[in-house]
């Protein structure tokens, strides 16, 4: 698969390791061009990568009919939408990065315009692709607990007391140019992994808390209870004021045979506690070919969608729903109560 790269920063970056080292395996994956506004930094990335073709925008290196069947957009939020209808429109798979874009209308335009091109529309939701969530799907799917009844999603966020990102990265917590408080920047991973895990959520209600220390208008702390089809219980809580820098997220889940905690703490750590002991799972993350595997499993779904002409795992439809499910969380900490989805 040939892909256009657009936006070469962190997330592109991470894309294009991966589709280096499955292009080192021996697949047949290359990055063909590479797209980004900021000619100096488009300049630098390049000739690291070793990419020849280069354009200011996704339009240019669709006009010069750069040979490519995909296109993977990493660009601010807000952009998300133009670039899946521009790439769809030119008949080129997408993978775009989550948050898949930041109102369901955007969302379904996305999804109708590679519907009508007949291309892939996959979301780069890389947390779905850890291998410790995959292990703990895996623990669920074996019936390691029997029926999951509570538990808790707490993945750690970084502490910043400011909620500033530095540099070039400044956008992420400017919703003027894209950006999102971390309800939507990091809770959707956690959102997408809770429905790989559980199933579709049925009703949400959450709240935010602050302290005045905090230095920006948006959410810093989320904590809300999510309600499964399956009958579950689970709460969720993501922060951006948390003090230092420590890993102590985890996934705790109580099911009717047994209980199940991942540690997301240094080193990563799967136990399953049953009334006949307890079972350990190696799960820590990998890297494959000097890229993170996470993101090289998710270039492989991608590729073996389009391949295979199906829907990917984490499909726009999919995503969709995750997304959803974000944005009735920010509808319940403004109305106070209970969203139903
Ligand atoms: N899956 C993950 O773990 C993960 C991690 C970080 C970011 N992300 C997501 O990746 C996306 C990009 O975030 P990032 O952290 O890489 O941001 P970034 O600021 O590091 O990179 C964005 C790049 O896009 C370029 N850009 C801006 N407008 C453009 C345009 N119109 N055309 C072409 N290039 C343009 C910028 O110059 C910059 O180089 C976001 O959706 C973000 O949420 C995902």
């Amino acid at each position: 698969m040939k892909l256009i790269i657009v936006g070469a920063g962190w997330a592109g970056e991470a894309h294009f390791k991966a589709a280096e080292a499955l292009r080192r395996q021996g697949a047949d994956c290359r990055v063909a061009a590479l797209v980004d506004v900021d000619q100096d930094h488009l300049r630098r990335k390049a000739a690291e990568w070793r990419v020849r073709l280069t354009y200011p925008d996704l339009s240019a290196a669709l006009d010069d009919q750069v040979d490519a069947d995909a296109v993977v957009l990493a660009t601010p939020h807000h952009l998300h939408r133009e670039g899946a209808e521009a790439a769809a429109a030119a008949g080129k798979h997408v993978l775009v990065e989550k948050p898949m874009a930041l109102t369901l209308a955007d969302a379904d335009a996305m999804i109708a315009a590679c519907d009508r091109a007949g291309v892939c529309l996959m979301v780069a939701e890389s947390a779905r692709y850890r291998l410790a969530n995959l292990a703990v799907r895996e623990a669920l799917d074996a019936g390691k607990i029997g029926q999951v009844l509570s538990g808790r999603i707490h993945p750690i966020t970084r502490g910043r007391h400011t909620y500033m990102y530095p540099g070039r990265r400044a956008w992420l917590a400017d919703p003027a140019v894209g950006g999102s408080g971390i309800w939507m920047l990091n809770g959707i991973h956690t959102m997408s992994v809770a429905r790989m895990l559980l199933g579709e959520p049925t009703r949400i209600y959450a709240r935010e808390v602050h302290s005045d220390k905090f230095q920006s208008p948006l959410e810093a702390t989320v904590v809300a209870l999510l309600s499964f089809a399956g009958g579950a219980e689970i709460t969720v809580t993501i922060s951006a004021e948390l003090h230092g820098y420590k890993r102590f997220g985890d996934i705790a889940l109580f099911g009717s045979d047994g209980t199940l905690h991942l540690r997301r703490d240094d080193p990563v750590e799967l136990a399953v506690y049953t009334d006949d002991g307890e079972e350990r799972i190696e799960c820590a993350e990998d890297t494959i070919e000097g890229a993170a595997g996470a993101f090289v499993r998710q270039m492989k779904e991608f590729m073996a969608a389009v391949a295979e002409a199906r829907e990917p795992l984490t499909s726009g439809r999919s995503e969709r729903r995750t997304l959803a499910a974000i944005l009735a969380g920010y509808e319940s900490i403004r109305t106070g109560g209970p969203v139903d989805l």
